[in-house]
């Protein structure tokens, strides 16, 4: 149904109508009485052996959406119930912002990728606040935060601050978004005194705090692999409870997508498919470096039901989806849900249960 009539209506419009058309449709099935039942009657998977405890917070399922897709908190219950194990809504900042001019969301299809640019537009911080305000039960919410576009480096620490304070009762967990549209974000992590700087404030927040919020940081999958071990080393010495890696990347290397048609697009972030091998090292990077021991959440590049299993195998304790999402709808997040469950070994239990059965050719082939 998605596949078939859903995606190329999305991909008719342009990416950003695509997007709020998406938002709409869930919006509306979220009013309609009995459409969130209806949702999760059709898309979502329900099994005790997906259910996972990650830093303290019980997961349905270990796949969630990534930040980016639910800017504003509008429709996590409705991805809830399409089957996501979690939502990552933001990235929410103190003041609302508009981000860069539009167009800046773009699809390359035969690379099953997207160029982004965003900006990290949302309505700010009461926005977000108004929509978690009701409550979220049986729905894992997850925040991604960050500071003003406009606010100079050297306040950034207290916008991070304004919205951890103010979102700390509303949020299961929060995702420190270090990593902003430009390349300038991403040398400022080379610094470990700025990244401290953003989160001692954090943490000294929390020590005050009845309740644990966990608190993890996205990054970049351009950093250098020395700053990826010195994010490790933070992890092991600060508490952090985690990483989600990773963004999109600057980098375009190896696109089918011709020169000229990316020299149109211009700069941004690229997400999909040509990032799911980069995102995969790095999770194994971060796993090893820290001794297996830190939750990490792998996203980037999660196309198919293989993709997560090798993401999960590297070290991942939790996948996100979104670039994927867009280009495969529901049916890859059941795709993955009924992978991740153990399945009884068919021969052995036929053997099993039917011990006195003739031994078949077809049988012998089934066994071996
Ligand atoms: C259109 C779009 C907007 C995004 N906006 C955000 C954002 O606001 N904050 C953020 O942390 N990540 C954002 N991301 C990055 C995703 O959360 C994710 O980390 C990245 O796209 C890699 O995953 P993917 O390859 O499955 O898309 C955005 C991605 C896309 C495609």
């Amino acid at each position: 149904m998605y596949r078939r009539f859903i995606r190329p209506l999305l991909f008719s419009l342009s990416c950003e109508q695509s997007h709020r058309m998406a938002i709409l449709l869930l919006r509306i099935a979220g009013f309609v009485p009995g459409g969130r039942w209806l949702l999760r009657r059709c898309c979502a998977v329900e099994h005790p052996a997906l259910e996972r405890e990650v830093f303290g917070v019980k997961f349905p399922n270990p796949i969630g959406m990534a930040a980016g897709f639910d800017r504003n908190g509008e429709v996590y219950g409705e991805l809830s119930a399409m089957g996501f194990g979690f939502v990552e809504i933001g990235t929410v900042t103190p003041r609302p912002q508009s981000g860069n001019p539009t167009p800046r969301i773009f699809s390359l299809q035969r690379d099953r990728a997207v160029v982004h640019r965003v900006g990290m537009a949302n309505r700010g911080l009461e926005t977000a606040i108004r929509h978690l305000r009701n409550g979220h039960k049986g729905v894992v919410v997850g925040c991604n935060i960050a500071c003003n576009a406009s606010t100079p480096p050297a306040e950034a620490s207290a916008d991070y601050l304004r919205c951890f304070r103010n979102l700390y009762q509303y949020a299961d967990y929060f995702t420190v978004n270090l990593c902003g549209d430009d390349m300038q974000q991403d040398e400022l992590l080379d610094s470990e005194a700025y990244m401290r700087g953003i989160l001692e404030p954090l943490f000294d927040f929390r020590r005050g705090q009845n309740q644990y919020r966990p608190i993890l940081v996205k990054i970049s999958p351009d950093l250098s692999d020395e700053t990826i071990d010195r994010v490790t080393k933070i992890l092991i010495e600060t508490p952090l409870d985690g990483v989600v890696a990773v963004n999109g990347t600057f980098s375009r290397e190896g696109l089918i997508a011709s020169p000229s048609s990316l020299k149109r697009i211009g700069a941004g972030r690229l997400s999909g498919r040509p990032l799911t091998k980069r995102a995969i090292e790095l999770v194994r990077r971060i796993h090893e470096q820290s001794g297996g021991n830190y939750p990490i959440i792998g996203t980037g590049g999660m196309m198919t039901p293989e993709d997560v299993e090798e993401m999960l195998a590297a070290g991942a304790d939790l996948v996100q989806l979104h670039t994927g999402y867009l280009y495969e709808g529901p049916s890859l997040l059941k795709e993955i849900c009924h992978r991740l469950i153990p399945q009884p070994k068919a021969p052995d239990t036929a053997l099993a249960e039917e011990p006195m059965r003739e031994h078949t050719q077809t049988d012998e082939a089934r066994v071996e």
